[in-house]
């Protein structure tokens, strides 16, 4: 266990009576290779979370499609019954045929079996957060409208099923669409230091209190490698992967990280990453990582 009570500051959702550290945790790393089938160390896996939870984070990404089932799975095994604290966000809206790749299930049966698959594995009466995952065109958010399928979360919710409703992989027209329909507490798309598309959409969720969620925070299968992460992290006596997720802790306070590990060594030292103040010229020679950025320092 360590001894940190400082993950990032708070964060509540809002209009809910959700509150989070900032610093998380997302549990995709604790499937096995390619997201696929039981970790090579299931024991490590169960204390990864452990230590996770044990170190204050209350805030836990997954989804039923990581394994299939079996993240939910090791999240039940290491944590039920769950502290009360404990924020679980899942996913819904793809689905792993056999030759494990991830295709689109965002009719309202696959949405509706999603969800009861998340609510038996994770041993659970109703989901806290559920994100609608988009497809998009295959690397990013394309436009198209996501009424149909948000029609089914809704009446999930309704049921009492799913707490809150969050979307992922969409752009800031799909999210406008979306609340004309419901409340939407989060968004959660590919953001780093190293790729910055969405800082115009960063700065209008901040505006309206919705958190954002940078999925692949360290790059994800490519993790981030820049001499700007190195030169900073030597001088600051702190790791680059510590740096890049210190830069989206300070990039904007509606940011929640949730790094993924299957490391407890790793684990606690993205935790304590929370602990790094990034001096302005730090972040000047950060932000010019992005190709093309031309934004000052947040
Ligand atoms: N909404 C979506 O479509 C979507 C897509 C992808 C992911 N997600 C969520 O976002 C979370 C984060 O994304 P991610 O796990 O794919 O990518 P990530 O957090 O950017 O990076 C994870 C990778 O970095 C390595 N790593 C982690 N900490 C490290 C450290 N301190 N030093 C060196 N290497 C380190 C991990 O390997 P080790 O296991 O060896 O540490 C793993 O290979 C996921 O867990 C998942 O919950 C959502």
């Amino acid at each position: 266990m360590i001894d940190q009570t400082d993950l990032g500051g708070s964060f509540t959702f809002s209009d809910t009576s959700m509150t989070i550290n900032r610093m998380g945790y997302g549990a995709m790393q604790l499937a096995g290779p390619g997201v696929w089938g039981p970790p090579r160390d299931p024991d490590a896996a169960v204390a990864v979370l452990r230590e996770a939870v044990n170190a204050g984070v209350n805030h836990i990404d997954t989804s039923d499609f990581y394994g299939p089932h079996v993240t939910n799975q090791i999240i039940r095994q290491a944590l039920h019954p769950y502290p009360e604290e404990l924020v679980i966000v899942t996913k819904v809206g793809a689905r792993r045929p056999e030759d494990k790749s991830w295709v689109p299930a965002l009719s309202r049966q696959e949405l509706t079996d999603a969800v009861h698959d998340n609510l038996r594995n994770l041993g659970v009466d109703a989901l806290d957060v559920v994100n609608l995952r988009l497809m998009g065109d295959g690397i990013g958010p394309s436009e198209s409208s996501l009424a149909e399928p948000l029609a089914s979360l809704i009446e999930l919710k309704k049921q009492g099923a799913i707490r809150h409703i969050g979307l992922s992989n969409v752009t800031p027209t799909q999210l406008a669409e979306a609340q004309t329909l419901t409340e939407i507490v989060c968004v959660q798309n590919m953001y780093n230091v190293a790729h910055r598309e969405d800082d115009d959409f960063i700065d209008s969720l901040a505006a309206q209190g919705i958190a954002y969620v940078p999925f692949f925070p360290l790059g994800g299968f490519t993790p981030l490698q820049s001499s700007a992460l190195d030169a900073a992290a030597s001088s600051l006596g702190a790791t680059p992967m510590q740096v890049a997720l210190a830069w989206l802790l300070q990039r904007s306070p509606n940011i929640l990280l949730i790094p993924g590990t299957s490391s407890v060594e790793h684990l606690r030292e993205n935790l304590h990453a929370a602990t790094l103040q990034l001096p302005a010229h730090t972040l000047t020679e950060l932000n010019a990582i992005a190709t093309g950025s031309k934004r000052d320092a947040h």
